[in-house]
């Protein structure tokens, strides 16, 4: 992270000042819901792909601030709704959004955001990019979606849940990768081989969220703890130990799947299973997998202090604790 900081430090101080800027509405509740989840520190790892897929496209022109402030809008919005979805009420260390002004607000201030962004992108006046980025938005739709059709699917395959977590999460960082690459007017390969390096860190970056939500602490990742797993959420590391473990193991776990609250000693069950099995260490080596397939992505693009940074952000993703 610290490489990347060095890089676009001050390009993402201006798309702090510049997302403020873009929350201004007449309406004060718009305002205050925007603000406090804006204010409460995300990583802004999509704004800081965006602006570095921009720097190793050797982009130095005015529209990259204002469009990784648009990417963190999208993003934005999709936990002010993902939140009711998921009845979470723990979002950056803070009281979710929702559980502070309810579900109405939370839904109506995310459709603002989202309304807001293409307005943005339009001043941007990027046809492609427009393109890129709204296309996105449809898809992280689908796989919300996806994920609740797939909410207590004991057989779901690793192949089922991957392509939940390329629509949920990893296009919109291809997609600020690409957006990136687009300002840059790179060759189409380049331009590829940054969408593909997004998407196989955004993939990485979810199975990593999915193993915190196993093995964090909940004041360092800022997020419930076992949440998945009370939801209903079939995620790899479950995924690979419903592949492995005996049908009393199964029993267990299915039982907690199906409750909707889940006591702490039914999460040191599972989890204890999901150990037992390996399926932290197993989630973590298809992480790296992803991880390594970013590497070699970045292989179309001559070695320099921008492509460093970006590997190390792919580094960072595989070993974050937040
Ligand atoms: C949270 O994303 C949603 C997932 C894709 C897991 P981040 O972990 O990037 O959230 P913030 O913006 O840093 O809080
Ligand atoms: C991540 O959803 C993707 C979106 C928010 C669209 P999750 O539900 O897996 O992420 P967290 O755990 O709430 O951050
Ligand atoms: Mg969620
Ligand atoms: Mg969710």
């Amino acid at each position: 992270m610290q490489a990347a900081l060095n890089i676009i430090g001050e390009d993402l101080t201006l798309v702090e000042q510049q997302f403020r800027k873009d929350l201004e509405s007449d309406v004060p509740l718009i305002r205050k819901v925007g603000e406090y989840v804006l204010s409460s520190g995300g990583k802004r790892i999509r704004p800081a792909l965006l602006l570095l897929a921009a720097r190793l496209c050797s982009y130095d022109g005015d529209k990259a601030v204002p469009l990784a402030s648009v990417v963190e809008f999208i993003h934005t919005a999709t936990l002010l709704h993902d939140d009711v979805v998921d009845s979470a009420t723990l979002r950056r260390g803070i009281a979710s959004a929702n559980s502070l002004w309810g579900n109405e607000a939370s839904v109506l201030v995310g459709d603002f955001l989202f309304s807001k962004s293409f307005s943005l992108m339009v001043g941007v006046g990027s046809m492609d990019i427009l393109r890129v980025l709204s296309d996105a938005t449809t898809v992280i739709a689908e796989g919300e979606v996806m994920q609740l059709l797939c909410t207590g699917e004991l057989d779901l395959t690793e192949e089922q849940y991957i392509g939940v977590v390329r629509s949920k999460t990893a296009v919109l960082m291809s997609a600020a990768c690409e957006s990136g690459a687009i300002l840059g007017a790179v060759s189409p390969q380049q331009q590829q081989a940054l969408a593909d390096f997004g998407m196989d860190l955004g993939i990485a970056f979810q199975l990593m969220d999915d193993i915190l939500d196993y093995v964090a602490t909940e004041e360092e990742f800022g997020k419930s703890i076992g949440h998945d797993l009370e939801e209903g959420k079939i995620t790899l590391p479950l995924i690979h130990t419903l592949k492995q473990c005996n049908d009393a193991e199964r029993a267990v776990i299915a039982a907690v799947v199906d409750q909707d609250e889940m006591s702490l000693d039914e999460f040191r069950a599972v989890s204890g299973i999901v150990k037992q099995y390996g399926g932290i260490e197993n989630t973590i080596g298809v992480a790296r997998t992803y991880i390594a397939r970013c590497k070699n992505h970045l292989a179309q693009f001559a070695p320099s202090p921008v492509r460093e940074a970006l590997l190390s952000l792919s580094e960072y993703v595989v070993t974050r604790s937040k």
